[in-house]
């Protein structure tokens, strides 16, 4: 397993991913090869605020971690997804705490933020992972199926205590 930057033909990889689970409905509109390239191409365009590492298996794209920056703040907002049948394998767990470290260190960014819906604790366990502190809820902040639903968000500052894990290397290029 390996962190690469992502690519435009990772896009059917990426298409795979969105209809492995109906829970990658909230990270993106992808159903369609067509879709999933517009996707990618939003993610790595040359001005794009996004830094996207691929987790792959071997050079197969099986997840995201993805960091939007704010550069007047040098902050960035913290995302991650994993397709179905890669999960449950501490993958995830491992990569997002590969990337947050990269993006307060060789990245120079100075606070990282990240928010998952109150009924997503796998997503909470990587946040814990790689090493965010839990900062508050934004009560009833969606609407899923007819449920208002609340957000815990997360911080993780350069100045915090780095977590210990098990990293995996990070392929510039
Ligand atoms: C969140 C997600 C990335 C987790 O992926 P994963 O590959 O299964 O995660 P890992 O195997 O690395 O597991 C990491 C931790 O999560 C825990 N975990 C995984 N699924 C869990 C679940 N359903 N309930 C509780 N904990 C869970 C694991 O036990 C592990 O914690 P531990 O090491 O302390 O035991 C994946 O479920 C996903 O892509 N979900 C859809 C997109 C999403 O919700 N993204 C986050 C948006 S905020």
């Amino acid at each position: 397993m390996a962190l690469r930057r992502l690519r435009t033909s990772d896009a059917p990889a990426v298409c795979e991913a969105f209809a492995s689970n109906a829970d990658m409905a909230r990270q993106g509109d992808v159903s369609t090869i067509t879709e999933a390239e517009a996707y990618v191409n939003r993610l790595i365009e040359p001005e794009s605020p996004h830094e996207a590492w691929a987790i792959v298996d071997g050079d197969k794209l099986v997840g995201l971690v993805g960091v939007t920056v704010d550069e007047a703040n040098r902050s960035g907002w913290f995302w991650y997804w994993m397709a179905d049948a890669a999960r449950g394998r501490g993958w995830s767990a491992r990569a997002a705490a590969t990337v947050a470290e990269w993006a307060l260190t060789t990245r120079r960014l100075e606070r990282l933020e990240l928010g998952h819906r109150v009924n997503n604790p796998a997503s909470a366990a990587i946040a814990m992972h790689a090493g965010f502190v839990k900062e508050g809820t934004e009560r009833a902040k969606f609407l899923v199926e007819g449920q208002r639903i609340g957000v815990h968000t997360y911080g993780r500052l350069r100045s915090d205590r780095s977590p210990s894990f098990d990293g995996l290397p990070m392929r510039e290029g």
